[in-house]
């Protein structure tokens, strides 16, 4: 072996570093979420996670073009409507807040990417994933009920102009209903992104802020995965296969790396891994704090999701990212 084998060889300058690099991160992986508030002229930051904002259309457009003029090539819409109610109003309404986002966004920049989150959470009072008995407070989510407005909702929005749709709720069948809304509206060329294993998480938590969708009791635990899980996510993915996914989320990424790969390995799908709101926050906290170096933390992060699998990303440092990669 040595003194044959130096693979230190194979590192010695940066020519040679990236003739035989593995895996490369470009601005096609990614994919940007944006949050959209009723209003115009409106750009609020949200606390806990600097550089984001709850954006107005007017302002979801601009960011759009400035998204697209970066080369990525998608958006994802999330929603914080102007009422809520038991039945989730505002997530199915053609008059929407996603819906007019996604009418706004096509309209002006046809060549983006729009997928929506399809899921009841920001739209219900009670701020759980979906449709509960009236009374209830212990937060059991009825599942059959709610894949019926989970149809409507992803009908609506295909409607507006998303170009996929990706449902978030983990409830169990929502594949197949949603596919089947899409076909019988004529949808039948949408394609569905599954939030297929994603777990019940602490590192949601800047999320909820940004979209105004914590439940107001009980957690998710009875229908996003417990995070001791990991052939319970294989059997997800199965399942969302099965009632015919085009494309299959991990979520969250980072403490989640092997199942990105255990998904990876099991599938043909493209797999797309979500660095959640939690991720994003901490780096950002400990770059402000001046405690890494951001740019080489977010890179190497980003690529380390590639070499575990994952051909897309979702992640709010999105577009800082593709700057850096230029530079
Ligand atoms: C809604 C939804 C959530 C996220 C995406 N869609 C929050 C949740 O399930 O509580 C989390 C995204 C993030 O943390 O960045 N179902
Ligand atoms: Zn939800």
């Amino acid at each position: 072996m040595f003194p044959v084998n130096r693979p230190r060889r194979l590192r010695q300058n940066d020519p040679i570093r990236r003739m035989v690099r593995e895996n490369v991160l470009t601005a096609n992986d990614l994919i940007y979420p944006l949050f959209a508030v009723p209003g115009s002229s409106i750009a609020q930051e949200v606390k806990s996670m600097p550089g984001v904002y709850q954006l107005s259309i007017d302002k979801i457009v601009e960011e759009a073009k400035e998204v697209r003029d970066l080369g990525i090539p998608a958006i994802i819409l999330f929603g914080i409507p102007a009422d809520k109610d038991t039945d989730a109003t505002g997530a199915w309404h053609d008059c929407g807040i996603v819906q007019k986002a996604a009418t706004a966004v096509k309209e002006a920049v046809p060549d983006l990417v729009i997928v929506a989150d399809t899921c009841l959470c920001e739209y219900t009072d009670h701020g759980h994933c979906g449709y509960l008995e009236t009374g209830d407070l212990t937060g059991r989510v009825l599942n059959d009920p709610t894949l019926e407005l989970l149809k409507k909702t992803a009908v609506s929005q295909a409607k507006a102009g998303a170009d996929i749709i990706a449902p978030s709720g983990m409830m169990d069948g929502f594949v197949q209903a949603i596919r089947e809304g899409l076909d019988e509206a004529g949808f039948t060329d949408t394609p569905i992104l599954s939030y297929a294993a994603k777990y019940s998480s602490a590192y949601y938590g800047p999320f909820r802020d940004a979209a105004d969708s914590a439940p107001q009791f009980g957690d998710r635990r009875t229908y996003q995965m417990d995070p001791a899980n990991g052939m319970e996510a294989l059997k997800e993915v199965a399942l969302d296969i099965a009632e015919g996914a085009d494309m299959l989320m991990v979520k969250p990424a980072l403490a989640y790396m092997d199942i990105i790969w255990r998904v990876k390995e099991m599938t043909q799908l493209p797999v797309a891994a979500y660095n959640v709101s939690g991720e994003y926050s901490m780096v950002k906290a400990a770059a402000l704090n001046g405690w890494v170096d951001e740019q080489r933390v977010v890179l190497e992060t980003l690529t380390g999701f590639k070499r575990a699998g994952a051909d897309l990303i979702l992640t709010y440092h999105a577009k800082d990212a593709v700057r850096w990669m230029q530079s």
